[in-house]
């Protein structure tokens, strides 16, 4: 049992020793530095073990009530491990592990604990003070924290109030950006999202946009792009093809009636068809705008227009709702009347009356006569 431990416990050193020290003499910070001088957040990542960073207390008898500690990594890199030597005084090992018990490491991308991805949580047991432990994520930042809060029952060994004495941590990963393996010689996956993947089996934690799978090599769906292929196209692109599976837009322009570069946009009233430069012939019924794809009028004409598009005068001798008015024959010089309202605009021949010159003026010279 022995042997398998310490073989265990060898297979693990090795692994640890293969990857890089992401983190040594990078920007760290802290929430708040204890009074005195060299407890600084930089202690902790100086590579000397007898330089350690201290925070101001927390706990009920404390200002605060909670404590962190982060290193900046400088880029996002694939992690494997975070160690973390904490301070001992000599006798006094349960006490300081009793203070660094119930504490979180998180690694992130930005500085913001809130948007992280938690990598350890301490539980009920009390941390050894030579701490380690594997975190195969991907990250920026890493950031230690813990609290002792007002109102909460730790565990009895649980020191409630707390320094914070961090003398060296050590994150161990890859390096170079988008790369994985034990020996950080194996490029992550193409489609991997921030180029990051699992240190030691080369999956994707996340696909970039327009990609789905474990390897991040399947092209999202049709109709679908974005961020795990969760976006849905517009629809509207020309010829029914699929929009662009990583941006969206409708590479090869938009269907008929639509337009900008998602084609999400109908047509504005009284444009219609491909890129929406054709103009609506503003005679549909109503002022209505005409159909967006098409350019028909799809209710109707307006008075003295005919045809799909409403674009044709009512023809020779008709006007009117749907041309089917008959002029009167009755205006001078045998003009046509007026292909609206069937009036004749230059005047009626002899004989006739009225503004579509359809009454005859006997009956009126007739009346006038007896009168006289
Ligand atoms: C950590 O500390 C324990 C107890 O002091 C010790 O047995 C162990 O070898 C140490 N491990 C490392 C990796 O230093
Ligand atoms: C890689 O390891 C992670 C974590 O154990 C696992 O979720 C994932 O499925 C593995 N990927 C492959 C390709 O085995």
């Amino acid at each position: 049992m022995k042997i398998t431990d310490l073989a265990i416990s060898f297979v693990g050193l090795i692994a640890t020793l293969a990857f890089d020290d992401l983190s040594h003499n990078k920007d760290a910070s802290q929430s708040h530095t204890a009074q005195g001088t060299g407890y600084g957040a930089e202690n902790a990542v100086d590579g000397n073990k007898a330089t350690c960073m201290r925070t101001k207390p927390i706990g009920p008898n404390a200002l605060d009530r909670t404590v962190w500690w982060k290193v900046d990594l400088g880029g996002v890199y694939n992690i494997y491990s975070v160690s973390i030597l904490f301070k001992n005084y000599d006798g006094y090992d349960s006490r300081q592990r009793g203070r660094f018990a119930g504490f979180s490491l998180f690694i992130s991308n930005t500085e913001d604990r809130d948007s992280s991805s938690l990598c350890y949580k301490d539980g009920q047991e009390l941390p050894p003070l030579n701490f380690s432990t594997t975190c195969t994520l991907f990250g920026r930042y890493v950031i230690f924290y813990n609290e002792r809060l007002d109102g909460v029952a730790y565990p009895a060994e649980y020191v409630t109030n707390v320094y914070t004495e961090l003398c060296e941590v050590t994150v161990y990963g890859c390096s170079k950006p988008g790369i994985y393996g034990k020996s950080c010689n194996l490029p992550c996956p193409t489609n991997c999202r921030y180029r990051t993947c699992h240190i030691e089996n080369g999956s994707c934690f996340n696909c970039a946009a327009g990609y789905r799978g474990i390897l991040c090599k399947t092209e999202c769906p049709h109709g679908w792009y974005g961020v795990d292929c969760k976006q849905q196209c517009s629809g509207h692109c020309r010829d029914s093809i699929s929009c662009n599976h990583v941006t969206g837009q409708c590479d090869g322009g938009c269907a008929a009636g639509w337009h900008d570069s998602f084609c999400k946009k109908e047509c504005d009233d009284g444009a219609y068809g491909y890129g929406c430069v054709k103009h609506c012939s503003g005679y549909c019924l109503n002022d209505t705008p005409c159909n967006k794809e098409t350019g028909h009028c799809d209710i109707g004409c307006a008075p003295g227009y005919i045809n799909a598009f409403c674009s044709q005068k009512c023809n020779s001798g008709t006007f009117g709702n749907g041309c089917t008015g008959r002029c009167s024959g009755n205006c001078l010089n045998n003009d046509v009347c007026h292909h609206i309202d069937g009036a004749c605009t230059g005047g009626c021949m002899n004989g006739y009356i009225g503004k579509l010159c359809s009454t005859s003026n006997c009956a009126l010279r007739l009346s006038i006569v007896k009168l006289t």
